[in-house]
């Protein structure tokens, strides 16, 4: 057997392994998470955290406002039209719907806002935070302050972290963010990993992939339909521990099934080659990292 044969067995296993996880959770709700642990302000673990299930929304007073807040980080794309500049939603990055340790969650989110960020040298607030994934991640236009879907966002992050006291936390990381600049970057490597393991969903060209009724079943990677250069996915830095910990999609189901793995260096590889890719620009990145040098892995 081939290679290439392989890994397309592994990638249908993969992509099925995908649909089983979302049919066996009606109500397109993620798989359920592992028990974590809960810790205090002191760092002392002192419970467990389960992400909620989506079918208990019902019983929250605010069911109306979290379920919509759930939607349009789903499909926000289709949802919000004149405030996204892309083909990508909010959850096409925080993955398993802010669920997922090292996948980008919403899980301490809430209660980690307002937040010192070095990007803007300031301290930002959750909605501050959010327009700025609108803006960058979403290559789009902030929302209103006070609008209806900013508020509906929120609740669904704070139903998250609803079992939370003030001061706990959940003990996990967004990204897992080893030394990337440990290694040494091959794009070249990177295409071929590329091609291997990610254009078969994301397209040889990064374009990504529309379903029947023209919305993204796998997004762009680069291109008009990406994200722009001001965004996090955009930095190495970033790109490369979201890449190692959650893509090929499926990768993290568990064996025998999405068994592709890979090591730090492919993920650093394979992200130096479509991070660079051509992108929308970001004409406010000219106000990024006032007063001090803009990180070495910055488009800018
Ligand atoms: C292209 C990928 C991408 C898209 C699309 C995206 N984000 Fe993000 N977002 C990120 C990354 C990367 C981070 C930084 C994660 C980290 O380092 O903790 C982030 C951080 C955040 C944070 C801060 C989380 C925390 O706890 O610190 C929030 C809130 C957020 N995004 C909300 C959104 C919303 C709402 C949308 C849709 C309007 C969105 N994001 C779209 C990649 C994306
Ligand atoms: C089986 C299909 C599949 C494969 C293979 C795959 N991805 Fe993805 N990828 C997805 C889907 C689907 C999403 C959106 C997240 C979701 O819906 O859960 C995504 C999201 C992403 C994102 C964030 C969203 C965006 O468009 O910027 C990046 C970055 C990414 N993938 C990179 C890669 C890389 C690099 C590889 C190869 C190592 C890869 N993916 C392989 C399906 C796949």
């Amino acid at each position: 057997m081939n290679k290439g044969f392989i890994s397309v067995v592994l990638l249908i296993a993969g992509s099925a392994s995908a649909a089983w996880a979302m049919y066996s959770n009606s109500f397109y709700d993620a798989p359920p998470t592992p028990a974590l642990e809960v810790v205090n302000a002191d760092g002392e673990v002192v419970g467990e955290y389960r992400a909620p299930l989506a079918r208990d929304i019902l019983s929250e007073e605010n069911a109306e406002d979290i379920i919509y807040g759930m939607r349009l980080l789903n499909e926000t794309s289709r949802l919000l039209p004149d405030n996204v500049g892309n083909g990508l939603n909010c959850n096409s990055c925080h993955m398993a719907q802010g669920k997922r340790p090292l996948g980008a969650p919403y899980i301490n989110t809430v209660g980690d806002y307002p937040k010192f960020m070095p990007r803007s040298q300031a301290v930002l607030d959750l909605t501050q935070r959010i327009n700025g994934c609108f803006r960058r991640s979403m290559n789009g236009e902030p929302l209103p302050d006070d609008s209806a879907e900013m508020h509906a966002m929120q609740a669904y992050m704070a139903w998250l972290a609803k079992d939370l006291e003030p001061g706990q936390r959940v003990n996990i990381e967004n990204m897992d963010y080893f030394k990337v600049g440990q290694y040494t970057p091959d794009p070249v490597r990177g295409e071929r990993i590329y091609s291997q393991q990610c254009a078969a969903c994301h397209g040889q060209n990064g374009e990504g992939m529309k379903d029947q009724f023209g919305d993204y079943i796998f997004p762009a990677l680069w291109g008009d339909e990406s994200f722009n250069i001001g965004a996090g996915m955009a930095r190495l830095s970033r790109a490369a521990p979201f890449v190692k910990h959650n893509m090929p999609l499926g990768v993290s189901l568990h064996a025998p099934l999405g068994q592709i793995e890979l090591s730090e260096q492919d993920a650093v590889d394979v992200s130096a080659y479509f991070t660079v890719k051509p992108r929308p620009d970001f004409p406010d990145k000219i106000f990024d990292w006032p007063g001090v040098p803009n990180p070495p892995d910055s488009r800018y």
